[in-house]
């Protein structure tokens, strides 16, 4: 290996010192010393550029190895970043759940370590289970981990180089209406291509607006086209099962429920806010938040079904979420 003073002399010259060696006085007549590294020790340093202005000692060979490592180590970490924030982004991962992986749920509870393990013995079967169109459904209360966990089974299958998206329904029906719109240049057969091409579908927040029937129509479409097509989908609702088979449909879920797609259900308080005491006030303004929400998803679509009875349940009961 050539000595680090040479490749200075040959390929740098005098615009590169080392930055852990020291300036060599002028006329040093030495060409190697005995240092003593505060942390490797001594060590074997030369001069280099002897007889110039700017000639010095090199410095620890170890410690240069030690910064080199770490420097590598930054890049690579600055790399996987870099990496993580386009993957969220071309799959449509909202940001809240960037690098929101399997590793970073923490399971606190036995049906937390159940679910977990559900989704890790998916993802530990992933070719075959693209392949075959093994579905999921995900259902649970508000902050139990539903997104967090799909999000997670999604990354493993874009790290197995397969395509994917994430969409809420809202953002599917929002997609597909846009393209009806005179100014749109996509048809609406390539915007639900967009939905049915990916090898697997994360799609959200199922039956949290009171869909109307063109709405559900649109999200058949959807999963039809990719039961047909073999393509899995993972359906997260805060729905229980049986509130799933009214607002989709039977023939939709016992479509999912073919090549043993299964039903994760998750229980459990919510895991937002852990430690904040919400006030009553606090919850009153989520509260009506929530229903203005709800309502601004159903205005453009169908104004005449607005429900102004509707009142979102503050606290769902738990039977709901028992597997049915
Ligand atoms: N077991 C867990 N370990 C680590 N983080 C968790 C866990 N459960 C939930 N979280 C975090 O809590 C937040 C809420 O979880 P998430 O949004 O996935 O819940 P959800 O079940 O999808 O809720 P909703 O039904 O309201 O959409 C997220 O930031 C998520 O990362
Ligand atoms: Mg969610
Ligand atoms: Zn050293």
């Amino acid at each position: 290996m050539e000595s680090i003073g040479a490749i200075t002399e040959s390929t740098l010259g005098s615009n590169w010192l080392d930055p852990l060696g020291k300036p060599a006085e002028v006329g040093e007549s030495q060409t190697e010393r005995t240092e003593h590294c505060e942390k490797h020790g001594e060590f074997l340093s030369k001069i280099v550029g002897a007889g110039k202005p700017w000639a010095f000692w090199t410095g620890c060979e170890a410690c240069h190895e030690e910064q080199y490592l770490e420097q590598e180590r930054i890049s690579r970490e600055a790399r996987r970043i870099e990496h993580i924030e386009r993957l969220t982004k071309a799959l449509g991962i909202p940001l809240r759940f960037k690098g929101k992986t399997l590793e970073t749920f923490l399971p606190e509870t036995d049906d937390q370590v159940q679910v977990l393990q559900q989704a890790r013995e998916y993802v530990a079967d992933i070719h075959d289970n693209l392949a075959t169109g093994k579905c999921l459904i995900l259902v649970g209360p508000p902050g139990t981990g539903k997104t967090h966990i799909a999000c997670g089974m999604l990354y493993v299958a874009v790290a197995e180089q397969k395509s994917g998206r994430f969409a809420t329904v809202s953002e599917v029906i929002r997609d597909l209406r846009s393209t009806w719109s005179r100014d749109s240049n996509v048809s609406e057969g390539d915007m639900l291509d967009r939905y049915v091409s990916p090898r697997l579908l994360v799609l959200d927040e199922v039956g949290c607006s009171f869909g109307s029937e063109a709405e559900k129509v649109q999200i058949f479409n959807v999963l039809n086209e990719r039961y047909n097509a073999m393509r899995p989908t993972i359906v997260i609702s805060n729905l229980d099962i049986n509130g799933l088979k009214e607002y989709l449909g039977e023939r939709v879920i016992d479509r999912m429920r073919e090549n043993e797609g299964r039903i994760l259900v998750f229980k459990g308080q919510s895991w937002r806010g852990r430690g904040i005491v919400s006030t009553p006030v606090e919850e009153e303004r989520a509260l009506s938040a929530y229903e203005l929400t709800q309502r601004e998803l159903r205005a453009p679509m169908s104004p005449s079904i607005t429900n102004p009875g509707f009142k979102p349940p503050r606290k769902l009961p738990a039977h709901l979420y028992q597997e049915q």
